[in-house]
């Protein structure tokens, strides 16, 4: 292959998305080609996909049509898709729109070279084929578009859960781990590289497996690589979260004081729909559990409104669940109905669009009034925070998050991006809060003054 190929990827979806992206990068820097930042300086653009909602499919093919006006002035150019779209639509894609040249499935981006060539003899190439052990463990991803201090590894790909309102077991496959020590050589890597945050990514981190190393032995040994950097996970799953893994975060002073624990709703009946195999009261008992192992622990989650058969009963029981666990942040979505999956094949769509819009305004201005509360309740209170970089509102103020994942704006000063600085927060809004910082710190001096551990 020409080293002078340039290649774009435009990434959609979830972190383990933007981790794929990183994955392809290295397999086509291996090849000698080079990364651009600008769709128009490319040879080769690449869009990794999502297929978890309607909109986020919408927004995808939009783009390809903005492509294809680059493609008529410019002949050569190739587009793929990549990533969760790709298996669904790749008939559609290549043979009416006309729009694309590769279609890549999250498994097979290993052969994106070879599928390029393909294109190149004038063949439409594609490789949607999923994998029950691909993990792609042995590349190391090249971080392109990160800030330089926070990184995601991914430490499993698919999953064996089965809702039955996702797609993802269809889009992604399988569920499997990456081998342990291979995930350690890469977190050893972004700590030589000077990293401060790693994020461990998979669809459902309480089932990674790797022999007799479970999730909480990899986080026990993630976190002891280097004490100054600080770790968070997304996302476990409720039904078997595990309490040593509690009890690992609450000793161990790089582990982060944040879960993300998806709810999804709030009633036995709808979790039961959902196929999700918890029950309201077992679900309330766990984040009680969080919350007195991990005291000041924050949590987020995910919320569907306007689910198959939602009855408004069921919709308040969501509301009640979110009111009484009193998330510092949750992700809420209106239902969209998905091809293949079992909601799709068994029950039926049948929440008028009027009626889910309104459901989910109610919950997330009900979510806002609580994040505002709680976020109030935090002035006065000093926190570390990782500078991730200049605030978005003003050059003159840094931003970051607090272990708790929230996000502080402050000024400043002589601060640079990646240093951690205790502050004092002062204000807040339902989304940021406002600090005067104390000065610059680390995690061990931190936390080792016990009034913040
Ligand atoms: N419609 C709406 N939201 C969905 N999610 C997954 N599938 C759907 C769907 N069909 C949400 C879930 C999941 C998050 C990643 O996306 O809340 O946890
Ligand atoms: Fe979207 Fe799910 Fe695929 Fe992530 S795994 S890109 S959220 S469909």
């Amino acid at each position: 292959m020409s080293s002078q190929k340039k290649f774009y990827i435009e990434t959609y979806g979830c972190q383990m998305n933007f981790a794929d992206s990183e994955i392809v990068n290295a397999i086509l820097m291996d090849e000698g080609m080079q990364a651009v930042t600008e769709a128009e300086l490319a040879d080769i653009i690449l869009v990794n996909t999502c297929s978890i909602r309607e909109n986020a499919e919408t927004k995808v093919w939009n783009r390809l049509k903005e492509f294809r006006g680059l493609k008529s002035q410019k002949e050569s150019l190739t587009v793929g898709v990549l990533g969760c779209m790709a298996e669904r639509i790749k008939d559609q894609i290549i043979e009416e729109e006309q729009l694309v040249d590769i279609v890549v499935g999250p498994d097979a981006y290993r052969d994106i070279p070879r599928l390029i060539e393909e294109v190149e003899d004038g063949r439409k190439a594609v490789n949607v084929l999923l994998s029950l052990e691909e993990t792609y463990a042995d590349i190391a991803p090249v971080r392109t578009t990160g800030n330089g201090v926070s990184a995601f590894v991914s430490i499993m790909r698919g999953c064996d859960n089965m809702c039955s309102f996702c797609v993802v077991p269809f889009t992604r496959g399988r569920e499997r781990s990456r081998p342990i020590e291979s995930i350690l050589t890469e977190i050893q890597k972004l700590s030589d590289e000077g990293y401060k945050e790693v994020t461990l990514l998979g669809q459902n981190v309480n089932s990674y497996k790797d022999g007799l190393n479970t999730f909480t032995t990899l986080m026990d040994r993630a976190s002891r690589i280097n004490p100054e950097i600080r770790f968070r996970f997304s996302s476990p799953h409720p039904k078997d979260f595990p309490d040593d893994l509690l009890y690992l975060i609450a000793e161990r002073p790089n582990l982060c004081n944040y879960i993300h624990i998806p709810a999804q709703a709030g009633s036995d009946s709808m979790l039961e729909r959902m196929r999700r195999p918890y029950t309201r009261d077992q679900y309330l008992a766990l984040i009680q559990k969080m919350k007195s192992i991990i005291p000041g622990c924050s949590l987020s989650t995910d919320i569907i409104a306007g689910f198959c058969g939602e009855t408004e009963e069921e919709h308040q029981q969501t509301l009640s669940l979110m009111k009484e666990v009193e998330y510092d942040l949750a992700y809420m979505f209106a239902y969209s109905e998905r091809e293949r999956t079992l909601a799709y094949r068994k029950f039926e769509d049948d929440v008028p669009e009027e009626v889910k819009k309104r459901r989910l305004s109610e919950i997330i201005s009900q979510q806002m009034s609580i994040q505002h509360s709680r976020n109030k309740a935090e002035i006065g209170n000093r926190h570390i925070v990782l500078v991730e970089g200049t605030s978005k509102r003003s050059e003159d103020q840094l931003s970051g998050r607090t272990d708790t994942n929230k996000m502080v704006v402050f000024d400043r000063k002589d601060f640079v991006r990646g240093d951690y600085v205790e502050v004092e927060i002062t204000d807040c809004t339902s989304a940021t809060l406002r600090a005067i910082p104390i000065g610059k710190t680390t995690l061990s001096e931190y936390y080792s003054e016990s009034v913040h551990s």
